[in-house]
């Protein structure tokens, strides 16, 4: 059963003398049960794509094409239906800034009560919740200013879980996690896949996600390039941006990708990649499309 549907989806903001172009023509179905992760170099509108699903977006961002949830239109819904019918019911977050998330003046304990409470469960069961997240029951009465990155980090995981949504949207859940913390998040993250859930992994830790991912989609420039099954993407990159990000990584060929990522607000209209990639030719002037959006893969016949 899909579970979240995007067509088309984009996202630009309007500046005073500039549009940044940050999602582009996002073709997305995850499914009950999956674990998609998607990954990409910082910039490239991954955060953007999480807070346009959710309707928190600021007043300069301008959305178009479709995003559905369980069947609810996301993008047209009104902010009554997204806080009351969406946020935390169908869609949990965890934020990629953890500090910024949590209310100054409340404790751990006071903010997974309140949200228990305003989604008709027991406020009692706060140190379970908390536990299942790695944050330490001990430690609920203390307010965020009084905790480290990385506890921060497990009480927003702690507060999105809290509310059990069949889709949860995970923004760099692992950040500031030691080893065993990381583990933790990401068999969590795996177990909700595997009892039904679906999981939306936005992370820059390619390792995680061939741990625990079932397909990736990998994100260039705004845009989704490759977006395939976990396995192929990790053994056999179709897409010249993805086969560079696994060359960088430390325990392949430790190889950075030369040059950087254009400009958001001056993307080319063929291939953003172009300028960085060994394999481009004038037929990359032409925007490349489909699920490895490439004039010349390294695949040509890859299970998507
Ligand atoms: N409110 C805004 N106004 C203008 N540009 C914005 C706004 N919010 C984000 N952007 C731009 O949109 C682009 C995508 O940002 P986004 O936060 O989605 O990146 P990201 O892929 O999540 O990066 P990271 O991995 O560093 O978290 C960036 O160029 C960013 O500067
Ligand atoms: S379309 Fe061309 S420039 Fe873009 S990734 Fe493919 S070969 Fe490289
Ligand atoms: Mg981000």
């Amino acid at each position: 059963m899909t579970l979240l549907h995007t067509e088309g989806l984009s996202v630009r903001f309007r500046l005073r003398d500039a549009v940044v172009q940050a999602v582009t023509d996002l073709h997305l179905r995850v499914r009950a049960g999956e674990l998609l992760a998607v990954v990409g170099e910082s910039g490239c509108g991954k955060s953007v794509l999480a807070h346009a699903l959710l309707g928190l977006l600021p007043a300069n961002a301008e959305v178009s094409g479709h995003a559905t949830v369980d069947g609810t239109d996301l993008l047209h819904s009104g902010e009554k239906v997204l806080a009351r019918q969406i946020r935390g019911r169908k869609i949990g977050l965890i934020p990629q800034s953890p500090a910024t998330a949590l209310t100054a003046v409340r404790t751990g304990r006071t903010l997974l009560a309140e949200t228990l409470r305003a989604h008709d469960r027991d406020p009692k069961t706060a140190d379970r919740v908390a536990a299942d997240a790695g944050f330490d029951p001990a430690d609920l009465d203390r307010y965020p200013f009084q905790l480290s990155g990385g506890m921060a980090q497990r009480l927003v995981t702690a507060l999105a879980l809290a509310t059990d949504p069949p889709l949860l949207i995970a923004d760099e859940p692992t950040t500031g996690l030691d080893r065993p913390l990381v583990d933790h998040t990401l068999d969590l993250l795996r177990r909700r896949c595997d009892n039904g859930g679906a999981v939306l992994l936005i992370t820059h830790d390619l390792a995680a996600a061939e741990r625990v991912a079932d397909t990736v989609a990998v994100m260039y420039a705004s845009r989704i390039v490759e977006h395939r099954p976990a396995t192929g993407v990790f053994t056999e990159p179709a897409h010249p941006y993805t086969a560079a990000l696994l060359k960088a990584l430390p325990d392949r060929e430790f190889r950075p990708i030369p040059g950087h990522p254009p400009m958001l607000t001056a993307l080319p209209p063929g291939c953003a990649f172009a300028p960085r990639c060994p394999r481009a030719d004038t037929t990359c002037a032409t925007p490349p499309t489909g699920p490895v959006a490439c004039h010349h893969p390294l695949h040509t016949e890859v299970a998507v």
